[in-house]
């Protein structure tokens, strides 16, 4: 079964909701206007209840199935918010807003899940119940996380969940999903190093700080090489050395050091946090230094569930032909918080030879549209198939 012919109807209306979008990009959690565009478009098909200010500026809205005999409630999430990068597409509905973007297509992603909504409200061909979640500051706020602190899950009584995101460089419309591991952790430390300074050339009187430091960059490496399971993935980076003395002649009294640690696994994360307070405390009192260290999370690794993703993949081969694996993504993506309270998958929908998510010149691909929605309505019709 290839896309659903009524969104081939419904393209040109579902691109003119993206385009109004592209055009009013907001960022984190500022996306008053997106929302209100959500929530009115959802109260126009006819959603049986919307619900506003989830997540702060998250939206949230309920469609009804003809039946409820399974009892089933399967949520679908689209992120609304865009990226602080001045536009230079050159388009005529580009942004309006100055140093602000919709260039990780997330205009796309609502535009898509609203056309869904649309679809699925009309028709009601299922047996259960959809929860759509239009969700705020995907990029770097945590609005997923916002979101389910506000009760998302239990509120709704969601038992599964699906996201979507496009995909540069991979032929519009087709899709792409691994299970398990996905997205990376990304997390940051600081680790100050206090010594006792003093004169350069009476290093006996002093706890040289940059002495220490410089043995614990080189300790801190031990934890992937050593600490790690080696067929598992880790990066421990230190990308900055400040001394608390830039002169030629003073021991400085204090070495800060920052840097990144990205993993695919809770247990490699808890691992790596737990090791890198070891090695800087252990490594500093070795030499009668202190070593004040200070771990934070980002956004956790981004699971896909196996039974949702051989699911959604056996759907978008449906919608599109095939479903190609995908690979490993280093980069943090906020769905992680979702899937973490429930089960559920993330696909990737190609955008076709464009230029990467982030990039000034980067546009969402409305060709993808057709697939997309198609996608989404073929989750609900096909886990909670029509009763009858
Ligand atoms: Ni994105």
């Amino acid at each position: 079964m290839p896309v659903k012919n009524r969104f081939a109807e419904l393209l040109p209306e579902i691109t003119e909701w993206r385009r109004d979008l592209h055009e009013h990009p907001e960022l984190l959690f500022d996306t008053h206007r997106t929302a209100r565009v959500v929530a009115d478009k959802l109260r126009e098909f006819g959603v049986d209840d919307i619900t506003t200010g989830i997540g702060r500026t998250g939206v949230v809205g309920v469609i009804k199935g003809r039946t409820d005999t399974s009892g089933k409630v399967i949520g679908l999430r689209a992120d609304m918010d865009a990226l602080p990068i001045h536009e230079q597409t050159g388009l005529d509905y580009a942004s309006k807003t100055p140093n602000a973007m919709h260039a990780c297509g997330h205009d796309g992603h609502t535009a898509m899940l609203l056309g869904a909504a649309k679809y699925l409200a009309e028709t009601r061909n299922f047996d259960g119940t959809v929860v759509v979640i239009f969700q705020p500051a995907e990029e770097g706020g945590g609005g997923g996380k916002v979101m389910c602190d506000d009760g998302l899950m239990e509120r709704w009584n969601i038992q599964e969940v699906y996201g979507m995101h496009n995909w540069p460089g991979k032929p519009v419309g087709s899709f792409a999903i691994r299970p398990g591991p996905f997205f990376a952790a990304a997390d940051e430390f600081e680790i100050v190093v206090e010594g006792k300074g003093g004169h350069a050339a009476k290093p006996q009187e002093t706890v040289d700080s940059t002495l220490v430091a410089s043995h614990l960059v080189i300790a801190l490496q031990s934890i992937v090489s050593r600490n790690v399971d080696p067929v598992l993935q880790c990066v421990v980076s230190v990308t900055s050395f400040e001394t608390s003395s830039k002169a030629h002649n003073v021991i400085p009294q204090r070495v800060t050091l920052r840097g990144t640690v990205r993993t695919l696994d809770a247990g490699v994360r808890d691992l790596a946090e737990r090791r890198l307070a070891e090695v800087a405390e252990g490594t500093a009192a070795t030499f009668g230094a202190r070593a004040d260290v200070r771990y934070t999370r980002g956004y956790p690794v981004m699971v896909n569930s196996d039974t949702q993703t051989d699911f959604a993949a056996k759907v978008a081969a449906d919608v599109s032909g095939a479903c190609d694996t995908a690979p490993l993504v280093m980069g943090g993506e906020d769905f992680a918080f979702m899937l973490e309270e429930r089960p559920g998958a993330y696909i990737l929908v190609g955008n076709g030879d464009t230029a990467s998510v982030h990039h000034p010149e980067y546009n969402f691909n409305d060709e993808a549209i057709p697939a997309g929605c198609s996608w989404w309505a073929e989750i609900v019709e096909q886990r909670m198939p029509a009763a009858g």
